[in-house]
Parts: C-alpha cells; structure tokens; sequence
C-alpha cells in the first residue's frame, strides 16, 4: 500500500506526565503545508498515539525509546493517513468511532465509543453528539487533567512549520486565536440548523487545565477559561 513519507519533525515533548508532544506538519495542497501533532501517552512502558503520524527513522527510534506502541487511536474524522503505515509497523491495536472512515484503512479494532472500556486507566474519552462526522477527543487525568482534541479545537498563537502561503490562509479564514474551534471544521460540522454549542458545553464541563489539538500548540495552564472564552465569543 502506498503511504506518504514521514515529514520533518521535532522530537517529543513531555508536556505533562507521561504525555508527550510531537509537532510534524502536513502539505494540504501545494505551497499549503500546516503543522500536524500526535499526544503520545505511556502506561507501564506501553504508548497509545493519539492523532498518529509517521515519523522519520530517527523519530521513531526515539518515540520506540518512550516504550512499546501497543494502540494507535484516531479522535478525528479528517485524520488517519498514516495509520495504515502505523499498524503494519507496530500491528498496534487500532482505535476509532464507527464510520471515522475518511480514510478506510486500518479497519478499527476496537470501536471508540463511549461504553468502551479504554486501554490506560487515566484516559477518558469524550464524544460529540452533535457533529456530522464522528469526532472525539480524549482527556490524560494527569496534572489537572491534558485534553487532547484533533481538529475540533485548536490552539493558534504561532505559526511553527506552516508555510508562508499557510500562515496568511490561517489568519483570513480566522485560526489565530486560543483555544479555538477550528473554523473550516465546525461550518463542516455543524448540521443544518444544528449547533455544537451542547457538545462544547459538556466538554468544558470536563475536568482539564491544559490541551494540545492535531493542528497549532499546545497550552498548559488556563484552557478550560480559554476554551470558556471561545465558546462564549462562537455561540454567545
Ligand atoms: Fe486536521
């Protein structure tokens, strides 16, 4: 099966404990390359990559230095290009929501639902209800709680591996902002005559001081208020 290369990329960050962060980025259409992030999450030596991406060698003798994958899971509908790669190198566990099948393959393991008993203990899943398209999102119950989105929620205040045509699309189309609600994502999501306003009201009444979205930085301390903020700027 043909699958993209792995990008350029840094090396992971540990932004809570046993969370780490790794910033790739990804060529939407020519001269448009954006960035694109995995979470990886650790329990006793075993990692579940969220939002997965393929790294280079060296990424990957790092990323197989923080343990064993042992579960790839895909939160967001858009997402998904190199699982297929992944689970043939790793034969990991594949997760998603039923119908998350932009891209078809893997076929999913394991149904990422709510009643599912999930593979760490510190995880917990969240579901929108309201979405179109099956999306998800997944909170680390670490250090005040890491919430770990794809493309519905994205923190943009910096640009890092967007190119120059990208980064001037993300301020027209109106990414660059905290903790927003990707804009291309929710006019997709949004049902005709819906409202995501319920689903984003039950996720901010989760418990989570920090999160990391498939797309911009992360941010440690204050997203719930900053996530607050948005919902009441989008939907007040
Ligand atoms: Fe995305």
């Amino acid at each position: 099966m043909a699958t993209p290369p792995a990008e350029p990329h840094d090396p992971p960050v540990e932004l809570i404990s046993d969370a780490f962060f790794v910033q790739s980025s990804i060529e939407m259409a020519r001269g448009m390359r954006i960035n694109r992030n995995m979470v990886v999450l650790r329990q006793d030596g075993e990692l579940a990559l969220l939002n997965p991406v393929r790294l280079t060698p060296e990424g990957e003798a790092r990323l197989e230095a923080l343990g064993e994958v042992k579960h790839l899971i895909r939160l967001g509908f858009f997402h998904g290009v190199d699982d297929a790669y992944l689970k043939d190198r790793y034969g990991a566990t594949f997760w998603c929501q039923a119908r998350s099948n932009v891209h078809p393959e893997p076929t999913p393991d394991r149904i990422l639902e709510e009643s599912v008993e999930l593979p760490f203990r510190d995880m917990s899943l969240f579901v929108f209800h309201q979405t179109k398209k099956p999306e998800c999102a997944m909170v680390w119950n670490r250090d005040g709680g890491l919430l770990v989105a794809c493309d519905s929620i994205q923190h943009h205040v910096s640009t890092p591996r967007c190119s120059f045509m990208a980064k001037a699309v993300m301020r027209a189309m109106g990414f660059m902002r905290p903790a927003n609600i990707g804009p291309p994502w929710r006019k997709f999501m949004t049902k005709k005559g819906g409202s995501l306003q319920p689903d984003f009201e039950r996720l901010l009444g989760l418990d989570f001081d920090h999160l990391v979205g498939a797309h911009g930085t992360p941010l440690r301390g204050g997203a719930k208020a900053a996530l607050g903020a948005t919902v009441a700027r989008v939907y007040g």
